[in-house]
């Protein structure tokens, strides 16, 4: 099994038991989702590339770092994976951006595929697939092979609540990728919702529900 990491950070569990609570309105939950993807940030971008330039302080030149964030891009899954990009973009202000369009059919519960528009260099960046949602690890596994398809090799997945399930069926499908999560649950319904989970997290934040 590849890396998988389940945050502990106090802020991250506070905020995610917000997002939890069905009393939770839209414009909450939307701040929320985006602000959990910016603390999660900070970790998921521990071991991103950095290198050396030279400036001058107000006292004398100095040689200092600067994060290639130019090599990085961020793919949500839409629709749901939406919510996560601001947040992201805030720390990664010259990410790329490419976008998967997946819905889960709701009858198979299997991904279908409606849109894709990646960056063109791609396969030459590290990419940070967002998702607020993994349940049956489908829509994820989906995605990732597209990206490796499209040349990808560096991919990182991003969520804020995972299954167990979920999590086990990606890192067998794709064990050379690491697996963030703000909070992992044991189970899922007959429909393959997560519980406790948030319910649907792409009506949660476009109010289509
Ligand atoms: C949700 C969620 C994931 C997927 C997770 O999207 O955002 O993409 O389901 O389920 P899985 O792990 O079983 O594949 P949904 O298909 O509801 O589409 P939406 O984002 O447009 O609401
Ligand atoms: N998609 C969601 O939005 N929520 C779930 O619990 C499962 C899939």
């Amino acid at each position: 099994m590849g890396k998988v990491m389940v945050f502990d950070h106090p802020l991250i569990r506070h905020k995610i038991g917000i997002i939890r609570d069905e009393n939770t309105n839209q414009k909450l939950f939307r701040e929320l989702v985006s602000e959990i993807a910016m603390l999660m940030a900070y970790e998921v971008t521990r071991n991103m590339e950095l290198v050396e330039i030279e400036i001058n302080t107000p006292m004398c030149s100095a040689k200092v770092e600067k994060l290639r964030d130019d090599k990085i891009s961020i793919v949500p899954i839409l629709r749901a994976g939406l919510g996560m990009v601001d947040g992201m973009l805030n720390l990664l202000p010259n990410a790329k951006v490419g976008h998967i369009g997946l819905y889960r059919d709701h009858e198979t519960l299997k991904p279908v595929p409606y849109y894709c528009k990646l960056p063109d260099n791609i396969g030459s960046t590290h990419v940070i697939v967002l998702d607020p949602m993994l349940a049956t690890g489908g829509s994820a596994c989906a995605a990732i092979q597209f990206l490796k398809d499209k040349g990808v090799s560096c991919i990182k997945f991003m969520c804020l609540i995972a299954s167990e399930e979920g999590i086990k069926t990606l890192s067998e499908a794709h064990p050379d990728i690491e697996i963030y999560a703000a909070a992992k649950d044991k189970e899922m319904n007959d429909k393959k919702y997560i519980i406790p989970g948030l319910g649907d997290a792409g009506d949660r934040l476009f109010g289509t529900k």
